[in-house]
């Protein structure tokens, strides 16, 4: 029988008391089972980065252990391999540990945009741009459900903080939602069709996102068509009955005793309808149901750590690397000096729900004292992880470094200093790391140093970065750190991850600084559609980094851009086709990441100066071309008109950029788009200026008025200066002017339902 068949059958053999049961855990990560019905209970797990199965006291920050799990690189990092189909092989490897473990949902990933570097949750989170988060968490979905076991796409929706987190209210408009916090979610759950999506702690505009109905039902079921489960994220859950009104099918965990009488005497009172309960408990069921579908599985752990390193090395973004410092030339007359705590104790994943316990954890220093057989590699700590600053460690360092032909500095934040739960205060090293490597600076002027850094959101480079020959970011690579930087280091990999945000020259130049973390219970998202790079380019500020920035140890050439376009925008059907020839113009094999950026210059309202709008992680072997081939529609020419609410392409000039980061635009080309332009619908409370600018609407309005005696035209319209200076004023206003034509008996005439001008109609 069909599984979803058999559902409504068995939900109208269920009592109110086993439906309200369904709706709630059982405990901290099961469903609840219903023995007489045969329904059995399901275990959720976290993610996103690693399954966190916690067999024995559950708790919420990683504290209690959970059984032993690859961890691969957090999706700060691995977002940085801007390359969907190695996520989908990470999906797929964490989704078959699940199935190993009876794993039902993985609880991730998370998609949250970075609104801010501060935010303490970065590291679980793909990049500050929408695009780009949305193709790899739908890899990522894809990857795990493969394996028969569900994601959870979170957190649902604007969760960009940690700060007040379980209360804030996100204030942001609806083209803001629609362009940048949203349209990741839209498109995974479009095309990757997660089983489950989980709704954050915050209030949107005020409503909490667990008993928000637009978002959760409006949106996400009736314009995005999803059929999963909306979960609560953990404790999420603030009025059971309002919650699952608006859509929420299952609160976690659940708050038993509470929330099941309240569900069951709101049934009972007709204050809520049964129907929305057998509709969640249905869903539950679902979810229950197609879980059954899993098969055992056995996991190689070496197989599996062997991804985690590849996964690794793909996503270290090499930022500089001055005079070709690397890679290291192994060799008898080698001699590397490789100072920081980090490189002994390496930060590899971030704190909080997500914490994995690792199979196996390499340690860099040993992966490169063996990567590097014939070369003297020596080590000195230089500062404890804590940051506090350790005058003893500091000078042992500098002496280590002496007549070294190079000297690695592995830097990074304290643990202490980010994780879930808190936000950052700044995006400073701590200043003991700082001082060391402008030390050893100074101590060897003629002695190249690399930076190889541990951090889950960005740090300020622009303070220290000109000590530095070359500068490797790790992000938090997962369990295999070591030997994917050993790999990296020597050339073995070579790299090609891409920042998928912005490095800031300094924290008070990204946009949303005035307006994070909020006050008083509000964070308003002031910066508006203009996050990340979207903001430093329209404000012209200069970045550390520019978003889509890495190096390689090759050199890419692009040529031969070549633009056409098909269909039409008022056919709905058009189509912009972009492609260019891409060189690998050094000798080794390389991978690299075209992006190709639209704006649209002539827009009005305001758009940022470009938008990545598609992407492509070319493997070029040395001296190899190939073409890359982009095909955009009008969406992805398109911003969310709140006034005619849906997405709006404004006909004319579009410019479209391929390069190899969001500043390192390498191929441009301008098209004009023909079509009908948008227009208002207008009413009463349409301006003169916009009513006498329309189309329609203009001679419509010109006639009503009408002309005087001697066929001139009547009223307002004969004086053009009186229209310049009263022109903003609303029809509906200007109708209570004497003299000007524009009467209420002329505003009823032009806004009756026959005579309204609809938008684009006559
Ligand atoms: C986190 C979620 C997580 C859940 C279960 C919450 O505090 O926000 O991301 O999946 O706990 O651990």
């Amino acid at each position: 029988m069909d599984e979803r068949g058999s559902v409504p059958a068995l939900v109208a053999s269920l009592s109110v008391e086993h439906k309200a049961a369904l709706c709630l855990g059982s405990d901290f990560w099961h469903t609840a089972p219903i023995e007489s019905a045969g329904i059995e209970s399901i275990m959720v797990s976290d993610g996103p980065h690693g399954l966190r199965k916690q067999p024995g006291r559950a708790d919420h920050a990683g504290l209690s252990g959970s059984v032993p799990a690859t961890c691969f690189p957090t999706a700060s990092a691995l977002g940085s391999s801007w390359d969907p189909e190695l996520v989908r092989a990470v999906g797929a490897a964490i989704g078959l540990e699940a199935r190993a473990q009876d794993v039902a949902v993985v609880l991730g990933p998370g998609i949250n945009i970075k609104r801010s570097p501060l935010c303490g949750r970065n590291f679980e989170y793909l990049s500050e741009d929408p695009h780009l988060s949305g193709r790899l968490a739908a890899a990522m979905v894809e990857g795990l459900q493969s394996q028969q076991v569900g994601a959870s796409l979170k957190h649902f929706a604007a969760n960009n903080q940690e700060t007040d987190r379980v209360r804030i209210s996100a204030d942001v408009d609806e083209r803001t939602l629609r362009e940048i916090y949203l349209p990741a979610f839209e498109y995974v759950v479009t095309t990757a069709r997660p089983w489950t999506v989980m709704c954050s702690y915050n209030k949107i505009n005020g409503e909490y996102a667990s008993q928000h109905r637009w978002l959760l039902t409006d949106l996400l079921r009736g314009e995005w068509g999803f059929d999963g489960v909306v979960v609560s994220d953990w404790g999420a859950v603030h009025d059971r009955v309002a919650a699952l009104a608006a859509g929420l099918d299952l609160e976690m965990p659940p708050d038993l005793g509470v929330s099941d009488r309240a569900i069951i005497s709101a049934v009972v009172a007709g204050r809520l309808d049964e129907a929305l309960l057998d509709q969640a408990a249905a869903r539950v069921l679902h979810l229950v149901q197609r879980s059954r579908r899993r098969e055992p599985a056995t996991v190689d752990a070496g197989t599996q750590h062997a991804l985690a390193r590849r996964a690794a090395g793909d996503s270290m973004v090499l930022l500089k690397n001055a005079g070709g410092v690397l890679p290291l030339q192994d060799g008898p007359g080698l001699s590397v000096a490789v100072i920081g705590e980090f490189a002994r104790t390496p930060r590899f994943q971030g704190a909080g729900s997500s914490q994995v316990s690792p199979t196996r954890v390499d340690i860099p220093l040993e992966e490169l004292t063996a990567a590097l057989p014939a070369a003297a590699v020596r080590y000195a700590p230089g500062f404890s992880i804590s940051g506090a600053a350790d005058p003893g460690l500091a000078a042992a360092a500098v002496s280590c470094a002496a007549g070294a032909d190079v000297i690695i500095a592995f830097l990074g934040l304290p643990p202490a200093e980010e994780s879930e739960g808190f936000d950052r205060t700044h995006i400073d090293l701590p200043a003991a790391q700082t001082d060391l490597l402008a030390r050893l600076a100074t101590a060897y002027p003629d002695t190249p140093i690399v930076v190889v850094l541990f951090n889950g959101s960005a740090v300020r480079t622009s303070t220290w970065d000109h000590a530095a020959a070359a500068v490797i970011e790790c992000w938090l690579a997962g369990q295999a750190t070591g030997s994917a930087l050993a790999d990296v280091l020597t050339g073995a990999v070579n790299p090609s991850g891409r920042l998928t945000e912005t490095i800031p020259v300094r924290l008070q130049d990204t946009p949303s600084y005035l307006n994070f973390p909020g006050e008083q219970g509000h964070v308003r998202y002031g910066e508006g559609v203009f996050v990340g790079y979207r903001g430093f380019d329209a404000a012209d500020l200069p970045v550390a980094y520019p978003f889509g920035h890495g190096l390689s140890y090759s050199t890419f050439r692009y040529s031969a851009l070549n633009v056409t376009h098909g269909g039409s925008l008022d056919g709905g059907d058009l189509t912009v086709t972009v492609s260019c020839s891409v060189t690998n113009a050094g000798e080794r094999p390389g991978r690299e990441v075209a992006q190709l950026y639209v704006g649209d210059p002539d827009a009005s309202v305001a758009r940022p100066p470009r938008e990545l709008k598609r992407f492509h992680k070319l493997n070029l072997a040395g001296g190899e071309t190939k073409q890359v081939t982009f095909t955009l529609n009008a969406r992805d020419l398109s911003y969310w008109s709140p006034a005619r609410r849906e997405w709006t392409v404004e006909p004319g000039l579009f410019e479209l950029a391929v390069g190899a980061s969001s500043r390192d635009l390498r191929l441009t080309h301008t098209i004009t788009v023909s079509g009908t332009p948008p227009r208002p619908l207008l009413t009463g409370m349409s301006t003169l200026e916009e009513w006498l600018d329309d189309p329609s609407g203009g001679p419509a309005l010109r006639h009503e008025i009408g002309t005087d005696p001697d066929g001139q035209p009547a009223g307002i319209l004969g004086n053009d200066e009186l229209i310049k200076i009263i022109g903003n004023f609303t029809l509906h206003t200007l109708a209570a002017f004497p003299g000007l034509g524009i009467t209420h008996e002329v505003l009823a005439k032009l806004i009756t339902p026959a005579s309204a001008v609809a938008p684009g109609g006559s």
